[in-house]
């Protein structure tokens, strides 16, 4: 990868748009600014930027375009694809400054905010006002819902609620020309020109740096239900996952763990006990909420019952708001928690959920063609599956040569299952090799097509989601 050079001109521009406290050149910012959670890449910006507000990101982008500068949005730096590293050395724009939730509407239900507020900030102001924002994926207490909306993503609650995209009404973006436009309306319905909103929404900061976001919102619900449930097979877990929803029930979260994902992320967090027997080889974590509890415990009845179907130790069900907390943070903290064991890639399949079986199996059995171990834990009722590959004990070759065609033959089996290559984290800069598995030659020139009618010079986050554009 070409690294750009900023000239003395270029620089002296830049402190001319944002400031001179506003803009970084020295080592340990721009490493700071130059990875996020993807595995140990560490790509700096060639400079850093905060700028104050979207004017001044328009006249960098304008700037931008006349030196032909690549330039990269970076938020909350928790991105698992990469979409955040500045792999050309180019100018990184921090989003940081534009942190403001700028209107709770509680008469239309709808929330207008900057992009670098905190998605967990972000849901406890809307539940002040009794509002609800469902999407909280494991790094809310970190990640910037501004990155949420660039990502498409999900989290937990999404096999009820859904993702990010049923949640963006509108957005204010700058786009790579420096043109600021709205894509849609702070409506529910809308049936007016293409749907830029859409678009916009996983474009992984390819196509426009989002400014503004406006959210729809639900009543807040007050009660909810969450079972722990043990197996004694893994594949039963996962076979559990659509007859739950046959039996009439949609959970409001429904999510696997294989056995070292649940192992590793107990000794991660302290405070939860709970014990697994040995032969116990994955857990189906399993939420149900609304506003009437009898409902709720009819639910959760009905869902033991088809339980008895299958090979389960005793249930666990959480008793008190700290006991729920305990093991939601034990399991947001499985993909940190495997981290910190070993070197790992993650990837993140998608197949109907049905197929969740079939997924697992293959993966396993792909695994061992190759000689990887997985870790395999995730959001069962969406078919979405985190398989966490762990290097172990293998060689740094085997690691660089076996690994990815065995990634290769996992993402040929999702997309023969009906599934895809990624259902949340995004392509970015790690998956971009995999995209002819999902898409076909036309498929793809048609999404380049739209990325260069954005970004005709290829200066927005170049280098992410196409395998031959750099
Ligand atoms: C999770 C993140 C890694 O599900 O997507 O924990
Ligand atoms: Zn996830």
């Amino acid at each position: 990868m070409e690294h750009f050079v900023f000239s003395e001109a270029i620089i002296t521009q830049l402190e001319s748009i944002v400031g001179s406290s506003y803009i970084f050149l020295d080592e340990e910012t721009r490493n700071h600014y130059g990875h996020d959670e993807t595995e140990d890449y560490v790509f700096p910006p060639g400079v850093l930027v905060k700028p104050a507000n979207v004017q001044e990101i328009s006249e960098i982008m304008k700037l931008a375009g006349q030196y032909k500068i690549p330039v990269v949005p970076i938020g909350g730096r928790t991105g698992l694809s990469g979409g955040a590293l500045s792999i050309h050395r180019g100018l990184g724009i921090s989003m940081e400054r534009l942190n403001k939730i700028l209107e709770i509407d509680e008469k239309n239900l709808q929330v207008t905010t900057e992009p670098a507020v905190i998605t967990q900030i972000l849901r406890e102001a809307v539940a002040e006002k009794g509002l609800f924002y469902p999407v909280d994926p494991s790094s809310q207490g970190s990640c910037w819902i501004g990155g949420n909306v660039a990502e498409n993503s999900g989290g937990a609650r999404a096999v009820k609620y859904g993702v990010t995209k049923d949640y963006v009404l509108n957005l204010e973006v700058v786009l790579p020309n420096g043109d600021i436009i709205r894509t849609g309306a702070n409506t529910l319905k809308n049936s007016t020109g293409y749907n830029l909103t859409q678009l916009m929404v996983g474009s992984e900061g390819t196509l426009g740096i989002i400014t503004k976001i406006v959210l729809k919102l639900l009543p807040q619900h007050t009660h909810n239900v969450l079972l722990l449930v043990p197996f004694y097979k893994a594949v039963e877990a996962c076979q559990a996952v659509s007859a739950i929803f046959r039996a009439g029930i949609v959970p409001s979260a429904l999510e696997f763990m294989e056995r070292d994902a649940i192992d590793w992320a107990i000794k991660y967090v302290d405070g939860l006990n709970v014990q697994v027997k040995d032969e116990i080889e994955a857990h189906l974590l399993i939420e149900v909420d609304g506003n009437y509890p009898e409902i709720l415990f009819s639910e959760a009845e009905k869902i033991m019952n088809v339980l008895e179907e299958f090979h389960i130790d005793e249930v666990l069900f959480a008793d008190s708001e700290d006991q729920k907390n305990a093991i939601w943070k034990m399991r947001r903290n499985v993909a940190e928690a495997v981290k910190s064991n070993s070197i790992y890639k993650e990837e993140d399949t998608v197949v109907p959920r049905y197929e969740l079986p079939v997924l697992l199996a293959g993966i396993k059995s792909i695994g061992e063609k190759y000689g990887f171990r997985s870790v395999c834990y995730g959001h069962a009722g969406d078919g979405n599956l985190h398989v966490n590959i762990i290097k172990g004990s293998m060689t740094d070759e085997s690691w660089k040569l076996e690994v990815p065609k065995g990634i290769r033959e996992i993402f040929e089996l999702t997309v023969s299952l009906k599934g895809t290559i990624s259902g949340e984290h995004g392509i970015g800069f790690v998956q971009k090799n995999y995209m002819d598995i999902a898409f076909s030659k036309a498929h793809l020139q048609l999404m380049k097509d739209i990325k260069k009618v954005f970004d005709p010079n290829n200066i927005l986050n170049p280098g992410k989601i196409f395998p031959d554009i750099m």
